[in-house]
């Protein structure tokens, strides 16, 4: 059966494609695999050389031994700063993610602001910018919380917001994150709250409802406040879903009236 793509379809086609990451096969330079594949011949015809031992070999800390979470709770503890936190993650070689994506997207927007989102994880333009919801999605979300008077460059806490996600890094062609990634990145995204210190979190999407509530289900979760790390929380619809399913926008609508409310309480 045929498959009949105008102008349109097939432009929407490309475009998802770029977005899951297609465009990231191709390298900066051209490499040459005819004469990859020959040089690998000579290689393999040529007598084999003596297999030496290297003479200083640094100690390897078996993988096995590692606790990634024990690690990274230690990392992040030790961090007495938003800029030492950042670094801490930076040096942190656990987690997978880290070795596909081009930037560590650690946050956006005023420390100080009363008001701190979480949201999922860097997609390709925020892999790009090093800045987090900063394509499509950062779009709506800016214009979602500049209806109800907040904005990330605001200068006043009140009216200021601190973005952050759950993972720094993108994962490949923009998949959830696996249990054990959520456990390694979480100890950070903790200590990442307690620095800044909100008065309000905003969990945006079922990743940080995972990760910070233990549960999914933000169709249920959404517009009902409960409590993260002892401040109030509510979850809300992410914008990348409200983009897909429009006619959700008033929920989101309903809650950031709520937010709006208990800032002026
Ligand atoms: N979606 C997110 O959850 N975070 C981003 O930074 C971008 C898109």
């Amino acid at each position: 059966m045929g498959m009949n793509l105008d102008w349109h379809g097939a432009l929407a086609a490309l475009d998802w494609q770029v977005d899951l990451g297609a465009t990231e096969a191709i390298a900066d330079a051209p490499v040459d695999r005819f004469a990859e594949s020959e040089a690998l011949a000579a290689r393999a015809a040529a007598p084999a050389a003596p297999v030496t031992p290297p003479v200083s070999a640094p100690p390897l800390v078996p993988l096995a031994d590692a606790d990634p979470v024990a690690e990274a709770q230690a990392a992040a503890n030790a961090a007495g700063t938003l800029e030492e936190l950042r670094d801490a993650m930076a040096a942190y070689e656990h987690c997978v993610l880290k070795g596909g994506a081009r930037s560590l997207v650690f946050a956006d927007g005023r420390p100080e602001a009363r008001v701190m989102i979480v949201g999922e994880a860097p997609g390709r333009d925020e892999d790009l910018q090093g800045l987090p919801f900063v394509g499509k999605a950062g779009q709506l979300l800016d214009r979602m919380f500049a209806a109800i008077g907040l904005g990330r460059a605001e200068p006043d806490p009140g009216r200021a917001l601190y973005i952050t996600n759950v993972l720094p890094w993108r994962p490949p062609q923009n998949r959830d994150p696996t249990p054990q990634e959520i456990a390694m990145l979480r100890p950070f995204l903790e200590r990442h709250i307690a620095l800044a210190d909100p008065a309000i979190l905003v969990v945006m999407g079922n990743i940080p409802c995972d990760a910070l509530l233990g549960r999914r289900g933000i169709t249920r979760l959404r517009g009902t406040w409960t409590e993260v790390l002892g401040r109030p929380a509510l979850p809300m619809f992410h914008p990348s879903f409200l983009l897909r399913q429009p006619a959700q926008k008033r929920h989101a609508w309903t809650d950031l009236l709520t937010l709006k409310d208990r800032l002026e309480a």
